[in-house]
């Protein structure tokens, strides 16, 4: 009888052993253990054989076997038939994994990466700066000493606990730490957050985005901003649209325009985003203050540059047709889900 049980312990282990990885090997395990010339028959057969007084002892092993071997038999089944290998029997890796849902890009990212790009065709250069600024890089430097009274065209967010530090108001600030690094040409796009103490509104926000550009080397003249601009607005705004500049003021530049662009929305015949006007005013630029390159270090006198900034906020409600500013800082997944399909 021990004989007999070591036998089949011997089988358990092999059919244990047996290869199941497809529905292939699973047939085979049948053949060779259930079929009619199978394992299983030939031991059964061997039944006469045993000694009529150990027939039931055997019987019952034998029948155990037959369960065990069934059992297994089936449970490979099931588990070949999914198309499937399984390991300890549970974890199923070839199931489709659950769907994550894809992040998209936002609309101001899309837009920034959108100027962004039409300058570094041209050789800009992005960089970027602190938002916790100093007085001296978002005021002083550009030739807005205290209490000039262009300071009030920024309302400024002091830091409380040190109120010579503030939250930058333009990215400006970064013309200036990129002008102090004292490597010249420089060629450079700055994209960035600022904050402005104006109500919150549907039309203006307490924080927005602007990009701003410098490009300072000997003989920079008002004819390359003009030149680097129109590209701009053509690679921007298609080729039909046109541009003019209004004279303007900003402390950190002299001469200072502003720049408009006939209105693409109804492509110059009036209508509620230009204001009947058929114009839209998309930036402010200059000639860079002489005092301002001096402030950084650089001889006025040798170099010359340009300057201009503009907002990303109201290009991007434009394109998308985004009537409320405060979306944008609302983070809201139904409107953020609407711009995945465009990287
Ligand atoms: N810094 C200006 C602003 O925030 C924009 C600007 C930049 C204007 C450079 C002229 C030159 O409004």
């Amino acid at each position: 009888m021990q004989e007999l049980l070591n036998k089949l312990e011997a089988y358990k282990k092999e059919m244990a052993e047996f290869p199941a990885a497809d529905e292939k090997q699973v047939e085979e395990f049948r053949i060779k253990y259930l079929g009619t010339k199978g394992l299983l028959k030939s031991i059964m057969g061997e039944m006469k054989n045993v000694p009529v007084e150990q027939k039931k002892e055997a019987g019952q092993l034998l029948n155990e076997f037959k369960q065990f071997t069934e059992e297994l038999y089936e449970k490979r089944k099931t588990s070949s038939s999914n198309g499937e290998e399984k390991i300890a029997g549970e974890t199923d890796l070839s199931l489709p994994g659950e769907e994550l849902p894809i992040g998209s890009r936002h609309p101001i990212t899309l837009m920034r990466n959108r100027i962004v790009s039409i300058f570094q065709r041209l050789g800009f250069a992005v960089a970027e700066g602190p938002e916790i600024e100093d007085d001296w890089h978002n005021f002083g430097a550009l030739n807005l000493p205290e209490h000039h009274p262009a300071r009030d065209m920024q309302d400024t967010f002091y830091v409380q606990q040190n109120p010579s530090f503030l939250l930058r108001t333009h990215t400006s600030n970064v013309q200036i730490r990129e002008m102090e690094k004292g490597v010249l040409p420089i060629r450079g796009i700055y994209p960035g957050r600022v904050y402005r103490n104006e109500t919150v509104s549907a039309r203006s926000h307490c924080f927005f985005h602007q990009v701003e550009g410098l490009y300072i080397d000997e003989n920079v003249s008002f004819a390359d901003l003009k030149q680097t601009l129109y590209f701009f607005v053509k690679e921007m705004y298609g080729k039909d649209v046109k541009v003019r500049f209004r004279p303007s003021y900003f402390p950190f530049t002299e001469p200072s325009a502003e720049m408009d662009v006939s209105c693409f929305i109804c492509g110059g015949e009036g209508c509620n985003v230009c204001k009947k006007t058929g114009w839209v005013e998309i930036l402010g630029c200059g000639m860079v203050h002489p005092n301002v390159l001096s402030n950084c270090n650089i001889d006025p006198n040798k170099y010359t540059g340009f300057a201009f900034g503009m907002g990303i906020e109201r290009p991007a409600m434009l394109k998308y047709g985004i009537n409320d500013i405060r979306l944008f800082s609302e983070n809201d997944v139904r409107f953020l889900k609407q711009f995945s399909s465009s990287i």
